[in-house]
């Protein structure tokens, strides 16, 4: 999809859930981040989401600071962009229930996330707030009248059901609710993990984004690739080591390493070992400067509280706004 070119208001989250990996990177927290210079941006973390899953009350208080952490250190500027905690704004979950009752179990059903549980044999287990996820995203999305949400091709199925229940209460209750579009980079739609599957947290492919150097060199040495001899030519655009590389390269040396590929007598050895310099050399600032973000809990409780004040300032009223399409007023006594 090409870049939107007047100004729009674009929003994501991320679920507070484990340390992001360079799929999250490449595919959803750059892009987000690079609009922060053109459009109106709204980011935050998504801890009411992490809920479905993270019971551990401490745990879920750590790891919104880890998020925050990694947002800022990859270059979000809470100035330019509002950035705020999801349960900051609770006005959140109301309109989820306004929008619940909109919104068919046959829609959710359709869900890749629930369908996967039915499929294991699990629908019964897991919980209402899992199936109830899409409609909770759609409130994050609606709440803001957001123009764009910049994600990962995964998520696609999610903003497509948001468009679908605000299209049924604007139908219902009269034009209420902005139509969003998901706004997803070709070339970073899906990032492959170690295995060539999708990187995700459940597959155990991940790259993390910040790994000491070591550790990175590790993980990508493991990189799978298929058995061509060192001496033969190897064809770049089917191997998953060039696909990370050219994310991270100019164009001249994304050009010098499909041209050593074709040539003959360069092994997928050498080719990780460029990557890693290439991740290692990107990352090295970010990985500093998490350091030191993420010791300073005062600093990132100032970001999360600024960024929820400017938050509630437009959820306010669009809330209002749905919830008197619904015929609830606010009473002055209240
Ligand atoms: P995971 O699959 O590891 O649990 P999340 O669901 O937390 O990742 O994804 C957070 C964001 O990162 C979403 O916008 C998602 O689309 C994006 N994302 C996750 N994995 C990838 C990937 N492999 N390629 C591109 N984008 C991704
Ligand atoms: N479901 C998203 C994920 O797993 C996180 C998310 C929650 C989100 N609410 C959102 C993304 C609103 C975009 C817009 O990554």
């Amino acid at each position: 999809m090409s870049e939107p070119e007047s100004r729009k208001r674009c929003l994501s989250g991320v679920k507070s859930t484990g340390v992001p990996h360079l799929g999250n990177y490449l595919g959803m927290m750059r892009p987000a981040i690079e609009l922060q210079e053109q459009h109106e941006t709204y980011y935050f973390v998504a801890d009411y989401h992490a809920l479905t899953t993270e019971h551990d009350g401490e745990a879920m208080e750590r790891q919104t600071y880890d998020i925050t952490s990694y947002f800022l250190a990859f270059g979000l500027d809470p100035e330019r962009s509002v950035f705020f905690r999801q349960s900051d704004v609770p006005q959140v979950t109301e309109l989820s229930w306004l929008l619940s009752c909109v919104t068919s179990m046959g829609l959710l059903e359709r869900a890749h996330a629930y369908k996967a549980a039915k499929d294991r044999g699990e629908e019964g287990a897991i919980s209402h707030g899992l199936f109830a996820y899409p409609v909770l995203m759609a409130a994050d999305i609606l709440l803001y009248q957001a123009n764009l949400v910049p994600v990962g091709k995964d998520q696609i199925q999610h903003v497509e059901m948001t468009r679908d229940i605000a299209g049924r209460f604007n139908y219902l209750f009269g034009e209420t609710f902005v139509i969003p579009e998901a706004l997803v980079r070709d070339e970073v739609k899906v990032i492959l993990g170690i295995d060539g599957q999708k990187m995700s947290k459940s597959y155990g492919n991940t790259i993390e984004a910040l790994l000491p150097p070591k550790q990175l060199k590790q993980r990508i040495m493991q990189i799978v690739t298929d058995s061509t001899p060192l001496e033969e030519p190897k064809d770049p655009e089917r191997c998953n080591v060039f696909a990370l590389y050219r994310l991270f390269a100019s164009v001249e040396e994304q050009a010098e390493m499909a041209e050593r590929y074709r040539a003959g007598n360069y092994g997928y050895g050498h080719a990780k070992l460029a990557l890693f310099e290439k991740v290692n050399a990107h990352m090295g600032p970010y990985r500093e400067h998490y350091q030191q973000i993420r010791g300073d809990l005062d600093y990132l409780e100032d970001v999360l509280r600024a960024g929820a004040t400017k938050a509630r300032q437009v959820a306010g009223p669009v809330l209002e706004l749905a919830r008197s399409r619904c015929g609830y007023k606010r009473r002055p006594v209240l």
